[in-house]
């Protein structure tokens, strides 16, 4: 069994350059062999996110064990997440991580840089070497949202609410929710959701494809345990160069994508039967 991480104790990004604190964070991190689970654990705010929290995800995806192949996100307490620390928008902030109106004060070039960082916290959970599941229940609402859909999967309970908030609040989703929103859903129902800024719930999330499998509240874990279980039965470096197939085939026509199978086997043959005289 590989060794647990400690909870990460650096101070993150912030939205004005100040250091964050661990407290603000509001996550747990574990690894258990070739399984790693990311907790939001700050139910009594229901797991509201920080530019800390994001800094905290992007580094644990650049330390991620080369061991682990599924990388699990879930959330403690009633909600997966409420999405952004609604302290952001107040002129304090959040203690030592600025607030909106630091982050409007940055110049262009700074204000990119800060966005960038905060999405490098959840474009890690694409990657073709690991398979993510988001384990969602309760409110997914705006970050929580981006951040379910920043992972491969989404398994979730029939209490779930998935609410694109930003657009409501006079923002866009900027935390690299919009595409895999698109793909999954397609663009009629994506500005649906997005535009009205409304809940989805479990039923509707299951039929548009933005879930893959709904189960009860206390059936989640399981549900996930499961497909965990379903996920590492494959072989390792095969699953990987599937989901690079995968991952390019919307961007590639039949000809290009059949030569990306034709190079990908190649080298899954050299690797299996290389050796063989
Ligand atoms: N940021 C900071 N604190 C929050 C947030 C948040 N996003 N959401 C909830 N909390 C806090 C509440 O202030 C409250 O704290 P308190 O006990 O100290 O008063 C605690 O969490 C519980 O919140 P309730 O509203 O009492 O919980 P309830 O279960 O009734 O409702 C719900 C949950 C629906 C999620 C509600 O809290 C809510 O609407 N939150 C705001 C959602 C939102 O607008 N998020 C921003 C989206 S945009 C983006 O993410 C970029």
């Amino acid at each position: 069994m590989a060794e647990a991480k400690a909870p990460h104790r650096r101070g993150g990004f912030t939205a004005d350059g100040s250091a964050g604190t661990s407290a603000e964070t509001g996550l747990r991190y574990e690894v258990d062999g070739e399984i790693a689970t990311i907790t939001l654990d700050r139910p009594d705010k229901r797991n509201a996110q920080t530019f800390a929290t994001w800094s905290e995800l992007a580094r644990i995806g650049d330390s991620l064990p080369e061991q682990v192949r599924v990388v699990v996100v879930r959330g403690e307490g009633p909600s997966f997440s409420a999405g952004i620390d609604l302290r952001m928008f107040t002129p304090e902030g959040v203690p030592g991580q600025g607030s909106f109106g630091s982050a409007a004060r940055l110049g262009a070039a700074s204000f990119e840089q800060t966005v960038r960082q905060a999405q490098q916290g959840f474009l890690w959970l694409r990657r073709p070497e690991i398979v993510s599941i988001a384990a969602v229940h309760g409110h997914a609402i705006g970050a929580g949202f981006q951040l379910a859909l920043a992972c491969d999967l989404r398994i979730v309970a029939d209490d779930v609410k998935f609410c694109m908030k930003e657009p409501a609040l006079g923002l866009v989703p900027d935390l690299t929710g919009t595409k895999p929103l698109v793909e999954l859903v397609g663009l009629a129902k994506a500005t649906d959701i997005c535009l009205t800024a409304r809940i989805v719930e479990a039923d509707e999330a299951l039929r548009i494809g933005l879930a893959e499998r709904v189960v009860t509240r206390d059936e989640l874990a399981d549900a996930v345990r499961d497909k965990t279980t379903e996920l590492l039965s494959t072989n390792r470096d095969a699953a990987a160069a599937t989901k690079r197939l995968l991952q390019g085939a919307a961007g590639r026509t039949l000809e290009e994508q059949s030569a990306a199978e034709r190079a990908e086997q190649a080298a899954r043959f050299k690797a299996l039967f290389g050796g063989a005289s």
